[in-house]
This record gives structure tokens, C-alpha cells and sequence, in this order.
């Protein structure tokens, strides 16, 4: 069996210097290069919503939306956040109220041990945000299960995660159409 080259201490020890948004605030951080986004937002951030899962690719719980788009944090490494706006699941309620996909999981029972949370809320977020993009939006359960096919969950069988997803992508089209009806609206 070959053996592994020691590794080099200077390469070990390297730190680089990550400019990105973070919820909207500009951070420069200090990290190792070999350090993923998630150890970035987690051990240098503190933002520890984003779960360290399996760290390899498998769970899903470690997703968050990198310029819009749902991410494995845990895949990504920092340096490749340099310049992006990355949105975790703390930045998701607004002025101390709840998303309403967060209000909808704890209200539906969608959550239980709450591990697999974070990151289905963030993989639910962008869905209502295509959704929300839509022409002439449509809510089908299986588009929901398939936009949180990479998340999995232990706990809940699946059934009130996808009814809740279903409540607030409800809501979403209700509000879009109540806006568009509205005085002023294109309806
Ligand atoms: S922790 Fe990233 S996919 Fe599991
Ligand atoms: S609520 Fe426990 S893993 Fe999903």
C-alpha cells in the first residue's frame, strides 16, 4: 500500500482571508483554506443553525442558499464563498418574527428532534422563492418532495414536513394573488 506524503506544515497552516454576505452583512473572515463554508459559518460566525450532519454530501442538513441556490455547506469549501451571499436558516424570520415556514413546521408538527430542520427549511425557502417567480404558479406535492429530495429526516416519516411546505407555498400564492387583485395590482 502506498504511503500517504507527510503533510506540509506551511500548506497545513495556511489561512485565507473570505469576504462574503452573510444574511445580508458583509463579513471578511479568517479561515483555514482546507475549512468548508460550514465550519466558516459555524466555528468562525457562531451561526450553528446549519447542522454538521454526515459532513459528506448524504443528509442535507447543512443546506443553505448560496446566491439563491440551496447548497451543501459541508461540500463547499470556504474559500469558494468568496464574493457570494450565503442566507442560513438564522437569517431566514425578519424583524424577530418567524418565516412562515417556520411558523408552519412548528404549527404542522413538521419538526421533531429538529436536527433535519435547518435545512429543510432553507430547501423549502427556495422552492417558495420559485414559486413565488411563477407565472402562474402550481403547488404539487410531488415538486415539493422533490425540492427537498436531498434532505433527509429521521424522525417525522416525511408527511408533516411536505403538508407543511404545502400550507405556506398556500400562503405564498394567496398573498401574491391578493397583491395582484389589490388596488394598483396587474390583476
Ligand atoms: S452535513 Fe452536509 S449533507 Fe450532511
Ligand atoms: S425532525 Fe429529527 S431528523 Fe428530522
Amino acid at each position: 500500500m502506498p504511503i500517504a506524503e507527510p503533510l506540509d506544515p506551511a500548506q497545513a497552516r495556511r489561512i485565507a482571508v473570505v469576504r462574503l454576505h452573510v444574511n445580508g452583512q458583509a463579513h471578511a473572515v479568517a479561515a483555514p483554506t482546507h475549512w468548508t463554508l460550514l465550519e466558516l459559518l459555524r466555528y468562525q460566525l457562531g451561526l450553528v443553525g446549519s447542522k454538521q450532519g454526515c459532513d459528506k454530501g448524504d443528509c442535507g442538513a447543512c443546506t443553505v442558499l448560496v446566491d439563491g441556490l440551496p447548497t451543501l455547506a459541508c461540500l463547499t469549501l470556504a474559500v469558494a464563498a468568496e464574493g457570494r451571499h450565503v442566507e442560513t436558516v438564522e437569517g431566514l424570520g425578519v424583524g424577530g418574527e418567524p418565516h412562515p415556514l417556520q411558523r408552519l413546521f412548528a404549527e404542522r408538527g413538521a419538526a421533531q428532534c429538529g436536527f433535519c430542520t435547518p435545512g429543510m427549511l432553507m430547501s423549502s425557502a427556495h422552492y417558495l422563492d420559485e414559486l413565488g417567480r411563477a407565472d402562474a404558479p402550481v403547488i404539487r406535492r410531488a415538486d415539493i418532495a422533490a425540492a427537498l429530495g436531498g434532505n433527509l429526516c429521521r424522525c417525522t416519516g416525511y408527511t408533516k414536513i411536505l403538508e407543511a411546505v404545502e400550507a405556506a407555498a398556500q400562503e405564498t400564492c394567496s398573498r401574491a394573488q391578493a397583491i395582484g387583485d389589490g388596488p394598483g395590482g396587474a390583476a
